[in-house]
């Protein structure tokens, strides 16, 4: 690739050129006829980039080959020298020997040069039937296709590592917040099950958009379709895609494949960043509620007693690269006339780019939840903090009393405000504090006061108590295995 002292060294002459600057017609015309025939290599180079498509352009081309042998489009011996020719490339690039020129543009020129260099004239054959339009239609949508396989099989290990800690701590206590304020006691298992329904999600979206995008473009040629008799549904069964794509105009001018992916991705970012933050909040001395291993932190160069959460803080971070993606991509697709245009060359960096990211981030995720390790005395202590069971305190008054839930609710407010006078919890009010708010109320209410108490009611379907949790780990453990 042209580095960029060079690319701005051409950028300058041409602007001078441009503009005429203190330059003569005929040097203008001269550098003009030379400078811009570079600058057009410069900005239409792709090699760089594209090369990632290596092994889905080999396939696509080995799939088209064949089938061109078998419906007797091209002849036996020259389709055995391109498919020999064609592994003789796989081995090269493997090794690191073959050479990437930008001079042939893009990945699909590339290794058709490197054909020609090795077989001769037949490998002029192979892009009988084919234009470059359907071939980076296929190479990139089976890429995109294996990034969202994968994506799901990461987060499968993200969900799975959740799991782990959510079953060894589906009684440990946590507040759960609202607002980020002390609301009602939660089990820490069941906060990290938040996280497996939410990842569990973002993989299914991951494989709605696989199995959507799993039609074969090969065959649609430049835009029209092809004269020659070509074999679609081959060359897609061939490729692993359930049919072929059913409009040839469709097939060479449509990137929405990609952007459901980015959009997926997009969404699951958002549910990495949050969970980091948590980690980030939970990490703090002021909250303690987790530890960290040395694995998943940095020190500070200036402040010797820093464990920074720098993981989480990058993971919370590259969210923000995954949402530019998708409207990088959605930017460079709005309003273009079908068919094909260059425009859509555009579409490989920010998405090579974002599924980069992902993969890193969900990654780091799985490791951090992996290495996690809870303090579930601090969790408790804070989990009993801030009135947290005033609601159970309400619901004691509806349930033994049969007070409307409003004058409960008022009752357990003037209850709290008491609490709050006398520096002490709810737990802690002694009984003639209550009997004085309602005379009707007896010992039995301490029973519900306890965070854990509070905790083990809530036994409504997909409720906090530990053993809805366990019955939630239970399905997604049936489900992943
Ligand atoms: N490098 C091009 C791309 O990524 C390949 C398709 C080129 N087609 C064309 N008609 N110039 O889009």
């Amino acid at each position: 690739m042209t580095d960029h002292a060079s690319k701005a060294s051409q950028d300058t002459a041409h602007m001078d050129a441009a503009s005429g600057s203190g330059q003569g017609q005929a040097m203008w015309g001269g550098r003009f006829s030379t400078k811009p025939a570079e600058l057009m290599q410069a900005i239409n180079v792709s090699i760089g980039f594209d090369k990632r498509l290596w092994r889905q352009d080999l396939a696509g081309s080995r799939a088209h080959a064949a089938m061109l042998r078998n419906q007797k489009i091209i002849s036996g011996d020259d389709a055995a020298a391109i498919l020999g020719g064609l592994d003789e490339i796989a081995r090269e690039i493997e090794a690191g020997d073959f050479p990437f020129r930008d001079e042939f543009e893009d990945i699909h020129m590339n290794v058709e040069a490197r054909l020609r260099e090795l077989i001769g004239p037949a490998a002029g054959r192979l892009h009988t039937a084919r234009s470059r339009n359907d071939q980076v239609a296929l190479d990139f949508r089976m890429w995109v296709r294996e990034a969202c396989e994968r994506a799901t099989g990461q987060l499968q290990a993200l969900q799975r590592a959740l799991l782990a800690q959510a079953e060894a701590h589906a009684e440990t206590l946590m507040p759960g917040f609202t607002h980020l304020q002390p609301a009602q006691p939660v089990t820490f298992g069941h906060h990290l099950m938040a996280y497996v329904e939410m990842f569990g999600r973002d993989a299914s979206r991951f494989a709605d958009a696989r199995a959507r995008m799993n039609e074969c473009p090969l065959g649609a040629a430049a835009l029209a379709g092809s004269p020659f008799p070509i074999d679609r549904h081959a060359t897609a069964a061939a490729l692993g895609f359930a049919r072929p794509t059913a409009n040839s105009l469709d097939s060479v001018s449509s990137r929405d494949f990609a952007l459901e992916a980015l959009a997926a991705g997009a969404i699951c970012a958002t549910h990495l960043s949050r969970l980091a933050e948590e980690i980030v909040i939970w990490m703090t001395p002021q909250f303690g509620f987790i530890r960290l291993s040395d694995a998943f932190t940095t020190g500070s160069s200036i402040m010797p007693q820093k464990k920074n959460p720098d993981a989480a803080e990058l993971v919370r971070a590259k969210a923000g690269r995954m949402m530019a993606a998708f409207t990088q991509l959605a930017v460079v697709m709005k309003g273009l006339p079908l068919a094909y245009s260059k425009d859509m060359q555009e579409d490989k960096v920010p998405t090579f780019e974002a599924f980069d990211v992902l993969d890193l981030s969900i990654g780091a995720m799985a490791g951090m939840v992996g290495d996690l390790t809870p303090d579930p005395d601090r969790m408790a202590a804070a989990a009993g903090a801030g009135f947290s069971t005033a609601t159970d305190l309400a619901d004691w008054l509806v349930r033994t009393l049969d007070m409307p839930f409003r004058d409960a609710h008022h009752v357990t407010g003037a209850a709290v405000k008491r609490a709050e006078q006398l520096d002490c919890g709810l737990a802690d009010l002694p009984l003639e504090e209550l009997k004085a708010l309602d005379p009707r109320i007896e010992a039995g209410v301490y029973d519900v006061l306890t965070p854990a108490a509070s905790a083990a009611s809530r036994k409504s379907y997909g409720g906090t108590a530990p053993d809805q949790v366990r019955a939630q780990i239970a399905r997604w453990k049936d489900a992943l295995s």
